[in-house]
């Protein structure tokens, strides 16, 4: 248990040192250098019970930590130690992602009459973004304190035909720790062209602790009455199904463990859960709930609302034991889970889709409230 926690144990969430509930200045250090000499940051933030530590290389959340029932704190999200790690390799492990989160078939939309080629990365696919995403982008970063919230505003443009997309694209994250401990992500773009926009952020979620093991015990429910089912290559393959008598069935908690072995075409293309829930609530102008995870052995509980249509649902298939995370433990297929609220992935091909067209004049918004218990 002992290499899950750290920080002193907080039973209350006020009082003891470290373990105020009062948001404090985030503080700045230096975390490492890019080949090039570039320093990375890294921000420690800490409000309601909350503990955030946040990269300028992309944006990565590097570690979340909350406490258990007990008051003992866990980082509960995968990353690494160093920057050589992140640049070496991430599966996107708590990062930023644009300028399209998920796929995009072929790589390639038309917009206007116009076709656009993206950067492929993914066979014959572009994923989150390209080769060179917002993942692997410096952002400017400053923090602010307001009222009982404190905070980071992280910036980027991505220029002109960057990874293949047009316009310059002016985008801006706000990443809050509310007085409730809450980490809320507001996600705000402009641009000089017609363009698409789907952003998102990439934590692996394990409520246990990053190196706990299997999340496969965790229990999951997801708003949503239907999902989009894919092809071999994870692209929707148009009208969203039903989930009702389908592995895909969350709308009441379920373990992620007790469906996913089911012999079911769409989780043997995916090696599990990789896949896009239609929340039944849609677009909304604010965030309304969309998903409740949970860690009966820990107690502590991860509720999302998001103003976005979708949510991708990612069971951690693709994790396979040849990295290591700052608990010294490697990670294996399933040892943790994503949930990245989105619009659907390959809606500029798909008409039938909300839309993620952006046009100048138009401000893109989007906003993901992760509230913890
Ligand atoms: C998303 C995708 C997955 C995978 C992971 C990162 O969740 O849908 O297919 O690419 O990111 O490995």
């Amino acid at each position: 248990m002992s290499s899950k926690s750290s920080g002193p144990a907080c039973h209350e969430r006020a009082g003891p040192l470290g373990c105020s509930t009062k948001g404090r200045k985030p503080v700045k250090e230096l975390f490492g250098k890019l080949a090039d000499g570039t320093e990375i940051h890294r921000w420690s933030l800490e409000n309601g019970g909350t503990r955030l530590k946040v990269l300028s290389y992309g944006g990565i959340v590097q570690s979340l930590e909350i406490p258990d029932r007990e008051g003992r704190y866990a980082n509960v999200s995968l990353g690494f130690d160093t920057i050589e790690d992140y640049v070496a390799g991430s599966p996107y492990f708590g990062a930023l992602i644009g300028r399209y989160g998920n796929r995009i078939g072929a790589g390639r939309f038309t917009l206007d009459g116009e076709t656009f080629q993206l950067s492929v990365n993914d066979g014959a696919n572009s994923l989150h973004g390209g080769a060179d995403g917002f993942d692997k982008a410096v952002w400017d970063v400053e923090p602010f304190e307001d009222g009982s919230d404190v905070g980071l505003r992280l910036r980027y443009t991505s220029v002109d035909g960057e990874q293949g997309y047009p316009g310059t694209l002016a985008v801006r994250v706000t990443y809050t720790l509310t007085e409730r401990g809450e980490w809320r992500i507001d996600y705000e773009a402009t641009t000089d062209k017609v363009t698409v926009v789907n952003l998102t952020n990439h934590v692996y979620w394990n409520l246990a602790g990053e190196g706990g093991g299997s999340i496969h015990d965790h229990r999951l429910t997801i708003a949503a009455s239907r999902f989009t089912p894919v092809d071999a290559g994870l692209i929707p393959t148009g009208e969203p199904a039903e989930v009702a008598g389908t592995p895909f069935d969350f709308r009441g908690a379920k373990t992620v463990g007790e469906d996913i072995r089911e012999a079911d075409r769409q989780l043997l293309y995916a090696k599990g859960f990789d896949h896009n829930w239609v929340l039944d609530k849609g677009r909304t102008a604010d965030p309304e709930w969309a998903a409740t995870l949970s860690d009966p052995e820990s107690g502590r509980t991860l509720k999302i609302s998001t103003t976005e249509p979708g949510l991708q649902f990612y069971s951690g298939n693709f994790l396979d034991g040849t990295l290591v995370g700052p608990s010294g433990k490697i990670y294996r297929q399933g040892d943790a889970l994503c949930l990245e609220t989105q619009h659907f992935p390959d809606s500029p091909n798909k008409t039938s889709y909300p839309s993620t067209l952006l046009r100048p004049g138009q401000t893109y918004r989007s906003t993901t409230v992760h509230a913890f218990d």
